[in-house]
């Protein structure tokens, strides 16, 4: 149980990626940490690595592409007597490909994942929040979230639902004492793109402890919205506010590249 000095800070695909560089900088900032994902030894050396900084971890596997995996998660918290002040939903899923020929699996674990669990753990844990009057959240979305992406279709979508719900409860929440931050990476270099089934990737890549630094600080100072990088906010500008007609081809030539 985190001792009463330290916030805990519950991560979402903790066993690499930015996840692991998250739980590293509340580590860093003085939380104790629920890491979950399904990788456990990877968790577990990530938990022994934050442990000689100071922090406890508590790990619990999780695969949020199953049903009901967000309320199984709430209840070994409860069952752990695990009090979360800071929820972080970082777990996420890529996939590369024209709709039709996509696999429908991965479509799926994509929305499970990127949507369903993450609107779901946020709903299960937030109202303890609320009623201490103090929390801090963070949705991982992406440069993605602003605009449509063709060849990269359900999680461009995915990942603009993700930021509309941040900005939307960051509002609803004022006064309650309780932040929603949605970070906005661009492209990362991590597991993600290879997960995604691409062959690699083609943009010039943040470090993840890089992202994680941004991050934690917009946290920390309950920011609504931050977009890493001066290249990735100009990016993120031009897909909302550029022509379609000018960024669907574009997108979509990026991503075939891929
Ligand atoms: N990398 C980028 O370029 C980039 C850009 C913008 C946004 N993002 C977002 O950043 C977040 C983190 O991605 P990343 O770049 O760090 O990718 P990553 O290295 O592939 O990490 C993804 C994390 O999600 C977890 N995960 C995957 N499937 C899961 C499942 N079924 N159940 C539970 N956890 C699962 C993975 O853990 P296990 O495999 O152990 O379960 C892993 O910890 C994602 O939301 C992604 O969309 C990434």
């Amino acid at each position: 149980m985190a001792s009463p000095a330290r916030p805990l800070a519950l991560v979402t695909g903790a066993s690499g990626g930015i996840g692991a560089d998250l739980a590293r900088e509340l580590a860093k900032g003085g939380h104790d940490l629920v890491l979950t994902a399904r990788t456990v030894p990877a968790m577990q050396a990530l938990a022994d690595e934050l442990k000689a900084r100071g922090a406890n971890s508590t790990v619990i596997a999780a695969d949020l592409a199953k049903p009901g995996a967000a309320a199984e998660l709430a209840n070994s918290l409860d069952d752990r007597a695990l009090r979360i002040d800071v929820l972080v939903n970082n777990a996420g899923l890529g996939g590369v490909g024209r709709f039709d020929q996509m696999d429908p699996q991965r479509v799926s674990d994509m929305v499970m994942i990127n949507v369903l669990a993450l609107t779901e753990l946020t709903r299960l844990l937030v109202p303890a929040m609320v009623a201490r009057g103090r929390g801090r959240v963070m949705l991982v979305a992406s440069t993605a979230s602003f605009q449509p992406g063709p060849r990269m279709a359900v999680y461009f979508a995915t990942k603009s639902y993700v930021l509309s719900l941040g900005e939307a409860l960051a509002y609803e929440l004022r006064g309650t004492g309780v932040t929603v931050t949605t970070l906005c990476p661009g492209a990362t270099a991590t597991n993600f793109f290879k997960a995604a089934g691409a062959n690699e990737n083609l943009m010039p890549a943040m470090s993840a402890s890089e992202v994680a630094r941004v991050g934690y600080r917009a946290l920390q100072a309950g920011r609504r919205v931050v977009i890493t990088g001066m290249m990735n906010r100009i990016l993120a500008l031009g897909g909302r506010y550029g022509p379609h007609w000018v960024t669907l081809p574009a997108t979509a030539a990026l991503m075939s590249r891929r």
